[in-house]
């Protein structure tokens, strides 16, 4: 009995010292695969191009009456920076605090289709972005409003509601 009971023992020893080998082996093999997936994911400056003109066009559908439109490149601009989250958690921090802080009141305006609030809340978000920009060492990037939509290839007149959009 005893016997058997150390032939059990130094089998599970030989599994729990093997399964550790082969997670040290594994976790060597992973680790610079992670960080070259890493490396791949956008920062900030390819995110921001998506960011620049969804902001842009916002503004075009607002006017146009397409608030579904609006509330979609409202929201698909936040979701441009999702990469940044573990690209650059730190600079994300601040992005959340804008879009969830200063931005909330476009992304409201938007959704209670209230032109006139739009207009004040939009152009009174520019200077935030752009204070951010000098914040981070980018104040040579200055947002200002275009003349026409970044993306032309979209009806900006299509009548839609804020709600619209799928969840
Ligand atoms: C959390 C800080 C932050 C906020 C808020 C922010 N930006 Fe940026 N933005 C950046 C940084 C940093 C860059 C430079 C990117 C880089 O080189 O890493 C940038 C770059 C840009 C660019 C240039 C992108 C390119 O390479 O062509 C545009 C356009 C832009 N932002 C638009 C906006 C707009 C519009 C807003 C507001 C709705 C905004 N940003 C808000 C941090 C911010």
């Amino acid at each position: 009995m005893l016997k058997k009971c150390a032939q059990v023992l130094a089998v599970a020893g030989l599994i729990i010292v093997g399964s550790s080998f082969c997670v040290s082996a594994a976790g060597e093999d992973v680790q610079p695969q992670i960080d070259a997936i890493k490396g791949a994911l956008p920062k900030f400056a390819i995110p921001m191009r998506e960011v620049g003109d969804r902001f842009q066009n916002i503004a075009f559908a607002a006017e146009g009456g397409n608030w579904g439109l609006a509330a979609y490149m409202g929201k698909y601009m936040n979701v441009a920076l999702n990469p940044a989250q573990v690209t650059k958690p730190k600079e994300y921090a601040d992005w959340k605090n804008f879009y969830e802080g200063g931005f909330a009141k476009v992304t409201k305006a938007i959704a209670s289709e209230n032109i006139e609030n739009f207009r004040k809340e939009y152009n009174a978000v520019i200077p935030s972005c752009n204070e951010c920009h000098v914040g981070m060492g980018y104040g040579f990037i200055k947002v200002v409003k275009l003349a026409a939509p970044a993306d032309q290839g979209i009806e900006y007149k299509l009548a839609s509601k804020a709600a619209d959009v799928p969840k």
